[in-house]
């Protein structure tokens, strides 16, 4: 039998009204003509402080539900969120996103749906409610009108889109969920420099894996995933860091298919940037780079380096920048030391290294703590806080100089040699 702490709840209901009448405020003195930047991590207009108003709004939410719904109702709907993620990615397999009309248009039945897509039609339904209950979908006119609607995020789920969330959805129900599944038992003590990848596909981390034959199509289709997180991540780092002071080569250290550097070289015109990956992926880079405008992809070149080793001597004598974006949380901390070294070992006095990474700071975005399981379980690794990373690039022979909190959930830390 529990009791109720009426207090509490008030409490936690009052600081959320107030930080929702603090984020009203904020949205009513906003003009709405105004542009919504591109990639911002929430939909008004807002600086990075008006990020943080929104992040605390959000957790005082999530307080006030805990306080108010039955602490079985809580755990339960906490317990079973996986099955919406599971209707997601059935939505997904069925390719209704490219089968449903947007709202204001005229709704499509579930039983047409059916038919185009070769669902059950009972099973379709729960699909679809499912969804409909996180807004992803929208039935027209009333509940239970069964004539369905797609919100603009089910875009992102079409096959076609630039941002192909469907293989982030792919890789989440497959890879992810594989090791994620093997939790309980990497949290043992005697797995603690394990991964749940070794666990499961007995590679000690996800890209040592990817870089088999065995393992296929998962490289590009992680790579696909990185990109279609381009729409919360890259905002922060293209937009508040000083890159106008960067007049040198900017390398983009294990930058994927360049997923960060696309942005940079759109948003800054004078920008010249080396990405440097392994084979596979650096291949997989040129494909990709082979289809954008020549005006953002002159300024770009493509070089196979593996960070394992010291920066070639062309490069080192040329870069003014290095920037690594969400490439030390995959790792430990003593190879994460060891990347930073041989990334010390040749750059110039003068020369900076950039650290995107999504920084702990406590009140987190939710985005942030699932990322550090996700992370413990593909990577064995985690997200750190800004005094980890100093420690890490103490040992690495580098100085953080100045954290930059982005809009975004990415944190840009500056270091210098030291
Ligand atoms: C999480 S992804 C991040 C990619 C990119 N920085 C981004 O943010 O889109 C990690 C990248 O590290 C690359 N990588 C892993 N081991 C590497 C190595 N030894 N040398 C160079 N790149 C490596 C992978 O191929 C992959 O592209």
């Amino acid at each position: 039998m529990n009791t109720w702490n009426k207090d509490e709840q008030l409490n936690a209901l009052k600081e959320l009204r107030a930080s929702t009448d603090a984020l009203i405020s904020y949205v009513e003195a906003q003009d709405g003509e105004q542009q919504i930047p591109e990639n911002a991590m929430w939909r008004f207009p807002y600086a990075p402080e008006a990020k943080f108003q929104a992040d605390k709004w959000r957790h005082d939410y999530s307080r006030a539900l805990i306080s108010t719904l039955s602490p079985t109702q809580y755990l339960c709907e906490f317990n079973l969120g996986n099955h919406e993620w599971a209707a997601l990615s059935a939505f997904y397999a069925l390719g209704l996103a490219e089968l449903l009309p947007r709202p204001g248009q005229k709704g499509v039945s579930a039983e047409q749906l059916a038919a185009k897509s070769g669902a059950s039609l009972l099973r379709l339904r729960t699909v679809l409610r499912s969804m409909s209950r996180v807004h992803l979908v929208s039935e027209v006119g009333h509940p239970l009108s069964d004539e369905w609607v797609g919100s603009e995020h089910v875009d992102l789920m079409r096959k076609d889109s630039p941002s192909p969330f469907g293989s982030m959805v792919e890789y989440c129900m497959d890879d992810a969920a594989k090791c994620v599944n093997t939790l309980p038992a990497l949290v043992k003590k005697e797995n603690a420099n394990n991964s749940g990848t070794f666990l499961v596909f007995g590679h000690q981390d996800l890209f040592s894996w990817y870089a088999t034959e065995e393992s296929g199509y998962r490289s590009s289709r992680f790579n696909q995933a990185m990109q279609s997180l381009n729409g919360i991540l890259v905002g922060g780092p293209t937009e508040d860091y000083p890159w106008d002071q960067v007049t040198g080569l900017a390398v983009d250290v294990a930058g994927g298919v360049g997923g960060q550097t696309i942005h940079l070289v759109a948003r800054h015109s004078h920008l010249k940037v080396q990405i440097q990956d392994l084979k596979e992926v650096s291949e997989d880079a040129k494909k990709l780079w082979a289809t954008m405008p020549p005006a953002w992809a002159d300024r770009v070149e493509i070089r196979e380096h593996d960070f394992n080793e010291p920066q070639p001597d062309d490069v080192a004598k040329e870069a003014q920048v290095y920037f690594m974006r969400f490439i030390l949380h995959d790792w430990s901390n003593a190879k994460a030391i060891e990347i930073l070294r041989n990334l010390r070992k040749k750059a110039r006095p003068d020369a900076k290294l950039l650290i995107l990474e999504v920084v702990l700071f406590g009140m987190d975005p939710r985005y942030a703590q699932i990322l550090a399981v996700h992370l413990m379980a593909v990577a064995g690794s985690n997200e750190r806080t800004e005094a980890e990373y100093g420690a890490l690039l103490n040992a690495g022979g580098w100085k953080l100089e100045k954290t930059y909190r982005t809009r975004s959930v990415m944190s840009v830390i500056e270091a210098t040699p030291a």
